[in-house]
């Protein structure tokens, strides 16, 4: 008994960042901040320029790395994501050397590790500085999502709370635009039940942070008994339910749609994939945002990348 007090104590004490700790990640996260504004304006600038060879993925992620190790990052948090276009609908996807095209989205996921701290964020932005009507649409609901997430990172308020909430925009969003029809998927609800939306947002909303970018932590409540739950299949599992969220804790928060060619799906919204993605302080009343360094308003971002 008493050795499992004491897993549930370092378990408590690893996901409850102090204020060293926390001054460690800001700094993480404004360093990767301006490493996502210098990739955003360089990308905008060497397209205006021409580039012999074209501008390519490699050629963003060069300027990433450029700028962690110039403010003292030690290493990169993860292998950064530099994805061109239809890439960015893979998830796990790497910087290749794929070419940026001007009316085309380009998703960076890259962060800074500092002093033994992660910091992890996701920007997508049209590789020359203005976005098509399609991919501004797609992008005002992801960022929606994303809000309302936020919205829910408080303490008090469970792990899973924010993914809901975002889940719920994205499939109203996606009925909205016709990436699901109505007639065969019904109302927001049906689509939460289905797990129809799972064909255009099929990860989770966040994840731990700390020492490692997907930091170790009990996702659920170590100090609820566990309970009857449906699981994805509609099967009923005994589990505890989702950790509780308390002020210190870290958690990203990442929705995202991304849409393969399919049957059925309006073809304006074909191989993009958008997330956006931050970094949250649970505090004593919501969240900090750590990672706000770099805009995530699409107007914003196109005035940045005017130059
Ligand atoms: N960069 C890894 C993740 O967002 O989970
Ligand atoms: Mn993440
Ligand atoms: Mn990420």
């Amino acid at each position: 008994q008493s050795q499992h007090d004491l897993c549930k104590l370092l378990d408590e004490m690893r996901l409850t960042k102090d204020a060293h700790e926390v001054a460690i990640l800001r700094r993480a996260g404004a360093i990767s901040a301006g490493a996502h504004v210098r990739a955003m304006q360089t990308s905008a600038a060497m397209l205006r320029a021409g580039v012999k060879g074209g501008l390519r993925e490699y050629h963003l992620e060069a300027e990433l790395l450029h700028e962690f190790r110039r403010h003292g990052s030690q290493f990169p948090a993860y292998t950064s994501i530099v994805a061109a276009g239809a890439n960015a609908c893979v998830l796990h996807y790497r910087a290749g050397n794929a070419e940026l095209k001007p009316g085309e989205l380009c998703l960076i996921d890259a962060g800074c590790e500092l002093d033994g701290y992660a910091s992890d964020i996701t920007r997508t932005f049209p590789a020359g500085g203005k976005f098509t009507p399609a991919q501004r649409v797609l992008y005002e609901i992801v960022l929606e999502a994303q809000n309302a997430a936020v919205k829910v990172t408080k303490p008090g308020k469970r792990f899973m709370d924010p993914h809901d909430a975002a889940t719920r925009v994205l499939a109203q969003g996606m009925l909205d635009t016709g990436l699901l029809s109505k007639a065969k998927h019904g109302k927001v609800d049906d689509v939460l039940a289905s797990g129809a939306y799972r064909q255009f947002y099929m990860h989770r909303t966040g994840h731990w942070m700390g020492m490692d970018v997907h930091d170790c932590g009990d996702y659920t409540e170590p100090s609820s008994r566990p309970r009857e739950e449906k699981d994805a299949l509609g099967q009923t599992v005994m589990r505890k339910p989702s950790r509780i969220l308390r002020p210190g804790m870290v958690t990203t928060v990442e929705p995202g749609i991304y849409v393969r060619p399919a049957k059925g799906v309006p073809k304006e919204f074909w191989n993009i994939g958008i997330r956006i993605e931050d970094d949250a302080l649970v505090t004593a009343k919501g969240c900090e945002l750590l990672t706000r360094g770099v805009p995530v308003e699409a107007d914003e971002i196109e005035a940045l990348m005017r130059g």
